[in-house]
């Protein structure tokens, strides 16, 4: 089988490469991805080598190009990771996210419908459904609503990929993540950040008053529901995935220092994100019954693995935090 993956050098699409090429000597991989600040070649340096792998530089959005590779490679399926995916990003600037994840990804599904793609799995996230009073949980008929620039710009994308399946047939299948963490996660996001600041001795900024709860789903976790709504969902379907480990974020800060030997007193409590979602939950029995999927990494052994590998890749983690990230992060915190 082959794959056209998108955004196979950011986090989870790299995870993605590297787990499929290393499990399953049946497929061969094309990854589109244009390289931005997320994008990291050095996260596929275990695979790069592999002759069932090829690398391609470019942009969803460029229609010449992604028309041209499905001509050339004919990949039986689609997996679309490439987005913005973060929100303080797309909160400073909502510009990128609605380029890349409403555009880009309307410039797949039309040459998806031009070359009769086998499969266009479309990855998305439980941030679309925004934020839940407790004691709900999300299935997939929930309704959608997006707080922030990138999840209204992810719930688009979601219903323009749902269209393509309803209109043309399409073979779409979309799937509906909870917070993934694990290793080559770029720093912005939570888990990393808090990881990578406190192995540094730097503060720890917790927006408000970190009693916001996201469900955290090891990242192979995410890439093998992925893989099992590839292989079995159904056409047209959604599929949520979570991590079934809901925390409040103060807790998980918490545990980051206990874990890195650091003391409280790193922790810093800033002013709140603006729109920010207080509570994310959602069901994924869906996939489970449909496919036989569960998530297998308990949330204590993923994080340590995942701490460990950042006290392993310092180098890794000096490269990314070099040059660019240092304004994005004045921009992002100074003023908090
Ligand atoms: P990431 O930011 O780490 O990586 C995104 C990748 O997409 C990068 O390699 C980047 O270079 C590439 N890219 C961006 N714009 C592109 C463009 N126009 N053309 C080609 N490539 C482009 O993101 P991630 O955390 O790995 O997320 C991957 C997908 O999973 C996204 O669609 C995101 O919405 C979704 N998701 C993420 C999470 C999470 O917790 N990180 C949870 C659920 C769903
Ligand atoms: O739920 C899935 C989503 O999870 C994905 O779709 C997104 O791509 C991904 O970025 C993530 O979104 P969140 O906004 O939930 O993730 P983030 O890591 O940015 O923040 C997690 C929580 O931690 C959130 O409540 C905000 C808080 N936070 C985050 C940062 C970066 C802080 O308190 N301080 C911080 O510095």
């Amino acid at each position: 089988m082959k794959l056209l993956i998108t955004g196979g050098a950011g986090f989870i699409g790299s995870a993605f490469v590297r787990l499929t090429l290393t499990t399953d000597a049946a497929v061969r991989i094309v990854n589109l991805d244009k390289l931005t600040y997320a994008g990291n070649l050095a996260n596929l340096e275990p695979v790069a080598e592999s002759e069932r792998y090829r690398f391609v530089h470019g942009d969803i959005c460029d229609a010449a190009l992604v028309d041209g590779l499905l001509a050339d490679e004919r990949p039986e399926a689609i997996i679309h990771f490439a987005a913005e995916s973060h929100v303080d990003r797309s909160i400073l600037s909502a510009s990128p996210a609605f380029e890349t994840n409403l555009r880009g990804t309307f410039t797949l599904l039309e040459a998806a419908r031009q070359h009769a793609v086998g499969r266009f799995l479309h990855v998305s996230t439980d941030e679309v459904y925004g934020s839940l009073e407790p004691p709900a949980e999300a299935d997939e008929n929930f309704p959608l609503n997006p707080s922030s620039p990138y999840s209204a710009s992810k719930a688009g994308s979601d219903l323009l990929a749902r269209s393509y399946f309803v209109t043309y047939r399409l073979p779409v299948v979309i799937t509906r993540a909870s917070n993934n963490y694990g290793p080559y996660q770029f720093p912005e996001k939570l888990i990393p950040l808090m990881i990578s600041n406190a192995l540094e001795g730097r503060q720890l900024p917790v927006y408000g008053d970190g009693q916001q709860i996201r469900d955290w789903l090891y990242v192979e976790d995410h890439c093998r529901g992925i893989r099992s709504a590839l292989d079995r969902g159904r056409d047209g379907e959604i599929y949520n995935i979570g991590g079934n480990c809901s925390l409040p974020n103060l807790q998980v800060v918490r545990k980051i220092l206990a874990a890195t030997g650091r003391p409280e007193s790193l922790i810093r409590q800033v002013q709140d994100r603006p729109g920010h979602d207080r509570r994310y939950a959602l069901r994924s029995d869906k996939l489970t019954s449909e496919t036989g999927w569960t998530p297998e990494v308990e949330f204590e052994a993923g994080l340590a693995r995942t701490i460990q590998w950042y006290r392993d890749n310092a180098d890794w983690v000096r490269n990314v935090k070099s040059g660019d990230y240092q304004t994005y992060y004045a921009r992002n915190y100074a003023h908090r």
